[in-house]
This record gives C-alpha cells, sequence and structure tokens, in this order.
C-alpha cells in the first residue's frame, strides 16, 4: 500500500488528478471506477478543466460508479446519477452508453445487482477505482458488518451515514434508508484503488483503515489486502496517524 500525505485538499486533488489523466492518456479505453461525495470534487473539476484544455480525450472511456440510493430517480438532484453528470459527465465527451451507474428505481433489485456485476466483467476488470471513506469506516455504501466478500446489493443505511450524509437533503429523515452498492469483493477485483480522505472528520476511519485489524466492522481495512492500493491524505486526514 502507497499512503501519500499532501498539506491540504487542493494539493491532495492535484495528484489524485496526476494519476488519472496518467491511466487516461496511456490507455484512452480505460475502465473508472467512480466515487461520489465532496471528496473527489477537486479531481472532477481538474478532470473537465483538462478536458477543456484539450489534454484529455474521454471518448473510449468507461466508467462504473459505485453505489445509488434506492428510490431516487437519476432526474433527483440528490442522486448520484445527477451528481455525476452534474459534477463530471455533462462537461467531457463520455460516450453515454460507456457509463453506467446502478438504477435506485427498478422493480427487481437483485437481478439489476446482477446485471451490474456482469456488466464490470463484461468490460474485463475495471482498471482504477476511485474511493472516498465515510467517517464510520464504509466503502462506497458498504456499512459496519458488510461481507468483506460481498457482491453488488442492496443495503440498509446505517443512522451514522444517514446522519452524515443528512447535509444534502436538508434532514436525516429525507436521507434514503437503502442504497444499491458494489460488493467489497467486487471493489476488491479493480486492478488498482486509489483512495482519498481529507479533513479531521475522517482522522479516526483512515488510522483504523491503515492501521488497524482488517475487520467487517471497518470495511475500509481490507485495501490492506489490496495488491495495489494508493490512498492520499491531506495532513487533517492523517492527523491520527
Ligand atoms: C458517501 C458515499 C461514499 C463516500 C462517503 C464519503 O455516503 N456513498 O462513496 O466515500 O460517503 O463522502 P464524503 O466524500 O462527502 O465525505
Amino acid at each position: 500500500m502507497l499512503v501519500e500525505i499532501f498539506p491540504d485538499y487542493e494539493t491532495l486533488s492535484e495528484r489524485a488528478y496526476e494519476l488519472v489523466a496518467t491511466l487516461i492518456r496511456r490507455k484512452p479505453n480505460c475502465v473508472l471506477g467512480f466515487a461520489t461525495g465532496s471528496t473527489p470534487l477537486g479531481l472532477y473539476r481538474r478532470l473537465v478543466e483538462g478536458y477543456r484544455r484539450g489534454e484529455l480525450d474521454f471518448s473510449k472511456v468507461v466508467t462504473f460508479n459505485l453505489d445509488e440510493y434506492v428510490g431516487l430517480p437519476p432526474s433527483h438532484p440528490q442522486s448520484y446519477h445527477h451528481f455525476m453528470w452534474e459534477n463530471l459527465f455533462q462537461h467531457i465527451n463520455i460516450n453515454p452508453s460507456n457509463v453506467h451507474l446502478p438504477n435506485g428505481m427498478v422493480d427487481d433489485i437483485e437481478a439489476h445487482c446482477d446485471w451490474y456485476e456482469e456488466q464490470i466483467r463484461r468490460v474485463g476488470d475495471i482498471d482504477l477505482q476511485i474511493l472516498g471513506i465515510g467517517p464510520n469506516g464504509h466503502l462506497a455504501f458498504n456499512e459496519p458488518g458488510s461481507s468483506l466478500g460481498s457482491r453488488t446489493r442492496i443495503k440498509t443505511l446505517s443512522r451514522a451515514t444517514r446522519r452524515a450524509n443528512a447535509r444534502f437533503f436538508g434532514s436525516e429523515e429525507a436521507v434514503p434508508r437503502h442504497a444499491i452498492t458494489m460488493g467489497i469483493g467486487t471493489i476488491m477485483e479493480a486492478r488498482r484503488l486509489l483512495l482519498l480522505a481529507s479533513g479531521r472528520a475522517k482522522a479516526r476511519a483512515v488510522r483504523a483503515m491503515l492501521e488497524g485489524p482488517i475487520s467487517a466492522m471497518v470495511p475500509a481495512t481490507i485495501v490492506q489486502l489490496h495488491r495495489y492500493a494508493h490512498v492520499l491524505l491531506d495532513k487533517e486526514a492523517a492527523s491520527e496517524l
């Protein structure tokens, strides 16, 4: 595992950009795994800028997102579908048929999750999976207690996660109770992981991830077992190491 610590969020995002941009230039048809949340926004802004400067071509890039809320239509401002189009996809030359996100509105969630896994298998493997970390140590929406071998499925969100995400919905009550998420086993099959964490609120989870014993109660600890995990932290997120 490679851990790099940066003075602030901007330099961390710059480094993340450098890594992702290098991959896109080296492998124009790469498969990228994207995450939502506020942490990767600095990276996404730089990807848009890189495209506008003519440095990046997304026409052959394939993407898979980690998760989506159950019950929110793609047009809902807090859906992850909306988030990705708003913050990245609509600003770059990505082919919409190369974009994959779980659909939180399907009737048969189990069949949809199997289909999602099948789509990942069809393209081979995810070359680089971008990840954040929840303050409770979750990865995507794999909450504490998730099986470390899990595949894409529906998960009930923990109280802590609904509280943490209430800031986007106005109240905790308005946060959906369930989400579809890639499993930990699915995430671990990506060729490379790039995990970003910023701010003091993540310091405890980061310490548990990097220094604690591997445990389903802190799903992010599984990155210790990945053969190529790259972790970018700012000073505050690294403050308890
Ligand atoms: C969300 C997402 C995760 C994300 C995490 C942290 O609930 N499902 O994929 O990594 O919480 O979000 P943020 O970056 O806003 O702190």
